[in-house]
């Protein structure tokens, strides 16, 4: 049985707060993010991953980010009502239904939410459903009942990834919840709430900061210690680890309407207020002092999405006006020039092991034209 909600949809705070003139940048960013979709959709069949001197590197599975790139195409055809990206979108999506077998892969929910759980909406499809629960169940699959964790990186192999859990992983939760909703079990639920528990318990410090990685006793499932992978050391704040966390629980918080999930989700923002207000395009790692360091502007893209959703729920109309200046700061400062492949420039993938640096990523793509339509439209109401 599902809990009942304790959370009160709050008041929409943005159209109080953002007045028309603070959004007039929204419209020629998504404008301009659809003409790139649209460059791209006719340049591969292939999923674009992250780039390489600003040329897409391509996967032909999706690897953990095809749902990026077939969500984004979902996102142009709702905008445009263009049956160009419509047919790329199910093309795209309808090669990673195969995905949904796949038990080495904690990242099912980036793969299913924003390609199949969306196009159902825009196109109902059971096979879109079908699909998406089994998805749910292969994640589900992977869960650690003693210790009450979905390890992370399976897809690595190999035993040394099966006591660890990443922050990331509360973004994938919402696929198991949806599931739970959509013809799976009631098991799948009862999964994402224990995960997310242990999470918020683990990986959650008492500054609202998050680890990236916690490490358990795989056997006993006793807490051993926070770590990262991608930040710049344990103790530090990986920028993207923060935004996953934020967005993560602020879904959760939306969709289970429990208050633990809203509580985790505004320590997560208000760890990251300060940062934000001094440097709206996120360094890659919160606690690298070099203010010359590559930045991550798809930790900003995905902290401003996270936000909008925060502050749907959380009434605090500064987490939407927040969200109004990271994505103002991109606008201004991180779009991709005309001879690269990408919408956004200046993300960092993964800097400690070389990858990606000051280069794009599907995801930062993704989330920050998500993030320009809902703040557009949580706004709507004052531009009437
Ligand atoms: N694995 C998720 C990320 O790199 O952000």
């Amino acid at each position: 049985m599902q809990a009942a909600s304790s959370v009160v949809p709050a008041p929409n705070p943005t159209e109080d707060h953002l007045l028309s003139d603070d959004i007039k940048f929204i419209q020629p960013a998504i404008d301009h993010a659809l003409d790139k979709i649209r460059q791209q959709l006719r340049r591969s069949p292939d999923f674009p991953h992250i780039t390489s001197g600003g040329k897409w590197v391509y996967t032909t599975d999706g690897v953990w980010t095809g749902g990026f790139w077939a969500g984004s195409l979902w996102l142009a055809y709702a905008e445009s009502a263009d049956a160009e990206f419509r047919r790329a979108a199910e093309a795209f999506s309808g090669k990673l239904l195969a995905r949904a077998h796949d038990e080495r892969n904690h990242d099912l929910g980036f793969m299913f939410y924003p390609s199949a759980i969306h196009a159902h909406r825009i196109a109902p499809n059971p096979a879109y459903v079908q699909a998406s629960v089994e998805a749910a169940r292969s994640l589900a699959r992977q869960f650690n009942p003693v210790g009450n964790f979905i390890p992370g990186w399976g897809f690595f192999g190999g035993k040394e990834w099966s006591g660890s859990s990443l922050v990331d992983t509360l973004m994938n939760l919402p696929l198991l919840v949806w599931a739970s909703r959509n013809g799976g079990e009631d098991h799948l639920f009862d999964v994402a709430m224990r995960h997310a528990a242990t999470s918020i318990r683990h990986h959650q410090r008492a500054n609202g900061s998050v680890y990236h990685v916690f490490h358990f006793d795989e056997h006993t499932g006793e807490p051993l210690q926070g770590g990262t992978y991608q930040g710049l050391a344990a103790e530090s704040s990986w920028s993207r680890g923060q935004a996953w966390a934020l967005t993560g629980l602020s879904l959760l918080a939306g969709m289970t309407g429990r208050a633990q999930f809203l509580d985790a989700a505004a320590r997560v923002a208000s760890f990251l207020e300060p940062h934000l207000q001094g440097a709206p395009v996120p360094p890659w790692d919160y606690d690298v002092s070099d203010p010359a360091a590559p930045r991550d502007s798809s930790a900003g893209a995905i902290t401003a999405f996270g936000l909008i959703r925060l502050a749907r729920i959380s009434g605090n109309p500064r987490h939407a006006v927040l969200a109004r200046s990271v994505l103002q700061a991109l606008t201004s400062r991180c779009l991709a020039p005309p001879d690269q492949d990408s919408i956004l420039a200046h993300a960092t993938a993964d800097l400690p092991h070389g990858l990606g640096i000051d280069e794009s990523t599907a995801y930062g793509d993704y989330y920050f034209l998500k993030a320009l339509i809902a703040l557009r439209d949580s706004a709507r109401p004052a531009r009437a």
